[in-house]
């Protein structure tokens, strides 16, 4: 049940409806407000009978790195499925209310799921390039996509975003496979960012690497916040504090107890259950 997976199924005809930019949107100016990219409206997630999110309502800020914490079962990767519409790959799941991408609600019946998943892509927790070389990996989309002229223009592009390209420019023929932990899991970002999403999911993306490829990735998110919107899942507090413009935080039950900017969540919380679980009282 992968993204990449998903990506070959036949598109139908229509693609891209959800998706162009408001006219407008993307001036030069930089405004300390940043436009909303992402709305979720009420969310309300059933997995079966059992209720993963409760009433979810949240405006996610355009190219900034949105952060997502809270202790384990408290509905984090649902939330962030639900964004792209991964939640439809899973059988027993049932989305109430509503998500909307620049104002469109991703759940109507007109937007096809693969289209919105190029402009909402996702990296996982565990590097999970394909069994083929570095160069192929990063292609795979556009190919897909029939995106494939100036290819070795766009590969190169994608893996220098994913700062990964003077690792790998004399090896691109050789397997993704055969990559560090921590290159894959930057080739899995040149994959995703190869077919120009506009928002970029992540998944608890450096919990399976050592410190220093976890930094690199986390310098890595930095530089993409200027061109792309991320939001990342992450179990490490410093990492959230670290990376984050803006940070959620929700609690057992599938909750959203409070979201702001991520100085205010870890300086001064309004509420208290943010601070007890910030500060290790539990979680
Ligand atoms: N495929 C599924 N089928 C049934 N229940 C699920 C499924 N996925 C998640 N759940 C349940 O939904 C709730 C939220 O799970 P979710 O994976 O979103 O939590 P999380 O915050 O990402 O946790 P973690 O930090 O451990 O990754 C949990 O109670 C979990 O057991
Ligand atoms: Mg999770």
């Amino acid at each position: 049940m992968s993204f990449q997976d998903n990506t070959t199924e036949s598109t139908g005809p229509s693609t891209d409806s959800v998706v162009e930019p408001t006219a407008g949107v993307g001036g030069t100016e930089t405004t300390p407000e940043a436009d909303t990219i992402i709305e979720s409206r009420d969310l309300n997630v059933y997995y079966n009978d059992a209720q993963a999110l409760r009433d979810v309502s949240m405006e996610i800020p355009e190219k900034r790195v949105t952060a997502l914490i809270g202790p384990s079962g408290c509905g984090k990767s649902t939330y962030l499925r639900c964004l792209n519409r991964m939640n439809d790959l899973i059988d027993a799941a049932r989305v109430e209310g509503e998500v909307r991408f620049r104002g469109k609600n991703v759940y109507d019946d007109d937007v096809d799921p693969v289209a919105l998943r190029r402009k909402i892509g996702m990296v996982f927790q565990e590097p999970n390039p394909f069994p083929k070389s570095i160069y192929d990996n990063v292609a795979y989309g556009l190919r897909v996509q029939g995106k494939d002229d100036d290819l070795d223009e766009k590969v190169e592009t994608a893996l220098r975003r994913a700062a990964l390209w003077e690792e790998v420019k004399d090896q691109l023929d050789s397997s993704g496979l055969d990559l560090s932990g921590g290159q894959q899991q930057r080739l899995c970002i040149a994959r995703a960012i190869a077919a120009d999403p506009e928002v970029v999911l992540m998944d608890e993306p450096a919990s399976a690497l050592d410190p220093i490829a976890t930094s690199k990735i986390e310098d890595l998110i930095d530089d993409l916040a200027s061109e792309y919107t991320v939001v990342i899942v992450t179990h490490n507090m410093q990492q959230a504090a670290r990376i984050s413009d803006q940070t959620a935080v929700f609690l057992t039950g599938g909750e959203l107890v409070e979201f702001d900017d991520t100085s205010k969540i870890f300086e001064n919380p309004d509420d208290q259950r943010v601070e007890d679980y910030i500060t290790g009282k539990f979680g």
